[in-house]
């Protein structure tokens, strides 16, 4: 802590783009980010008068975390049971030093937050990667209050233990509830005797090998065992053997205590590589109050779905007795599981299915905008497709036709409002997330930075280009995003 960061070189010659592109086995690096172009340090931010400066320091490293009874080789922030969270009010400087004991390069994404350019942690776009040993500080003013999270944008590492949440109060929100949780979902094969990295090699190996050509229609693999209300197109690519809910296993929960008629706000974040989880808790309805960040008009779910990246607050009475908290995972077995303890009661064992995961689950698609969430009335300036492409077949996605590094940036106007008509022509679901900028989705006004587009189903987005820069549009799928479903968002100068 007392050691000042080390200034050695945060230079690297001849990596280029983004981790995702360079190891992307079908895309070359566009010319705007080939080699060569290396980029300035971040300049220090001074706070303005009486703003406060939250600081952190952040240390990866490798670390075994114990997942309450398999133990895994990894890398995390911390060996907590979130990750180190970081929490801050709107309107203050967060200044984090990142000291890096991985044995790789990595960087930070501020999941969702509106910030200055210089600090979205997107490697060779925004920053240099920091090298094995490096350090680098991010400073930015956080704008907006909610529940976010914060993670690497760098290969797969998100998928391993390198993600935590992101809190921005509201000095101004008075919050009508007694205590508050962050459960944060997961889905977990690093140190399983796989890594990410050997994952995305299984899945890419076992497609088809055709290079090139996105197959748009293609199915995916297996929807047997759909949860809840979910259809085809929401399994993901990878097995996984553990689900979890605050890096703990069903068979030893993390325990949220409370007392019988408390009311909980409950912070939810999906921070999930490659799942789309259902939530319930049973004997409780919950009232969702926020996503990403927004409030919403409060919807009453007995049951929830969320995409990767997406958060939702809800607000729930807690009853009398132990329950559990289960989140199912779309298409496949298993299921992660916390409990909830306010009396006394037998908990229930790990497999429990509550029943209200029977019947339809809310989608954040579902939810309307609370009115001080909506982007102000005004008409769209331009309109831009934005295509989501490709399929299992050969492991091959990507946006507008063709994989990141071959696609071309979508290139907007400072000051313009732009719309963005997203269509998915896949029959997988994707949770298209939105760096630098929320959206609105035009046909409710709802605001979202991350938003679960359904197989064939289209969903146009509206935002303010009011951040210049350079941003990446992506699937949070980490390893479709990987695999090439992104794409850069640029303001023409
Ligand atoms: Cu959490 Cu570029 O993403
Ligand atoms: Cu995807």
């Amino acid at each position: 802590m007392m050691t000042p960061p080390s200034r050695r070189s945060l230079i690297i010659g001849g990596l280029g783009l983004a981790g995702s592109a360079a190891l992307s086995a079908c895309s070359t690096p566009s010319s705007a980010h080939g080699p060569g172009r290396s980029l300035a340090p971040p300049v220090p931010v001074t706070p303005t008068p009486g703003q406060r400066v939250v600081e952190h320091v952040l240390n990866p490293r490798p670390v075994v975390l114990d997942l309450g009874g398999p133990k895994v080789s990894t890398w995390a922030y911390d060996d907590s049971r979130t990750g180190p969270v970081i929490r801050a009010g709107a309107g203050d400087l967060l200044r984090v030093r990142l000291d890096n004991g991985l044995p790789e390069s990595t960087t930070v994404h501020w999941h969702g937050i509106a910030l200055r350019h210089q600090a979205d942690g997107v490697p060779g776009v925004t920053q240099e990667p920091i090298a094995s040993g490096g350090s680098y500080t991010y400073e930015f003013t956080v704008p907006d209050a909610g529940t976010y999270f914060y993670h690497p944008h760098v290969g797969l590492q998100l998928d391993r233990g390198l993600h935590a949440p992101l809190v921005i109060d509201d000095p101004r929100e008075p919050g009508d509830y007694d205590a508050e949780w962050i459960v944060v979902l997961d889905d977990w094969v690093d140190g399983t005797g796989r890594t990410p990295d050997d994952v995305l090699g299984e899945l890419r190996s076992s497609s088809h090998g055709a290079m090139g050509g996105m197959d748009h229609g293609s199915m995916g693999h297996g929807t047997s065992g759909a949860a809840a209300d979910l259809s085809a197109g929401d399994t993901g690519d990878v097995t996984y053997p553990h689900y979890l809910v605050n890096g703990r296993v069903p068979s030893a929960p993390d325990v949220f205590s409370g007392k019988p008629g408390q009311r909980v706000r409950m912070r939810i974040i999906n921070a999930a590589a490659d799942t789309i989880f259902t939530v319930a808790l049973g004997g409780h309805e919950l009232t969702l109050t926020h996503t990403d960040g927004y409030a919403v008009e409060p919807a009453r779910a007995r049951a929830l779905v969320l995409g990767m990246g997406e958060r939702f607050d809800a607000v729930v009475a807690l009853g009398d007795g132990v329950f559990p908290l289960v989140a199912v995972p779309a298409g496949r077995e298993g299921q992660a599981m916390a409990l909830v303890r306010t009396g006394a009661g037998t908990a229930p064992g790990p497999d429990v299915r509550p029943s209200e995961l029977d019947g339809s689950p809310v989608l954040g698609t579902d939810l309307r905008p609370a009115p001080s969430s909506r982007l102000a009335d005004r008409p769209v300036d331009a309109a831009v497709a934005l295509t989501l492409d490709g399929g299992m077949g050969d492991y091959a996605w990507g946006i507008n036709g063709a994989p990141f590094g071959d696609n071309e940036p979508i290139a907007v106007n400072a000051g313009q409002r732009v719309r963005l008509d997203v269509v998915n022509r896949t029959m997988m679901s994707h949770p298209l997330h939105v760096h630098g900028h929320t959206f609105a989705l035009s046909r409710t006004g709802l605001r979202k930075d991350t938003v679960l587009v359904r197989p064939m189903q289209s969903v146009p987005i509206e935002l303010e280009a009011d951040n210049p820069g350079e941003w990446m549009i992506h699937c949070h799928n980490i390893y479709h995003a990987e695999a090439g479903m992104m794409i850069g968002l640029e303001y023409r100068s």
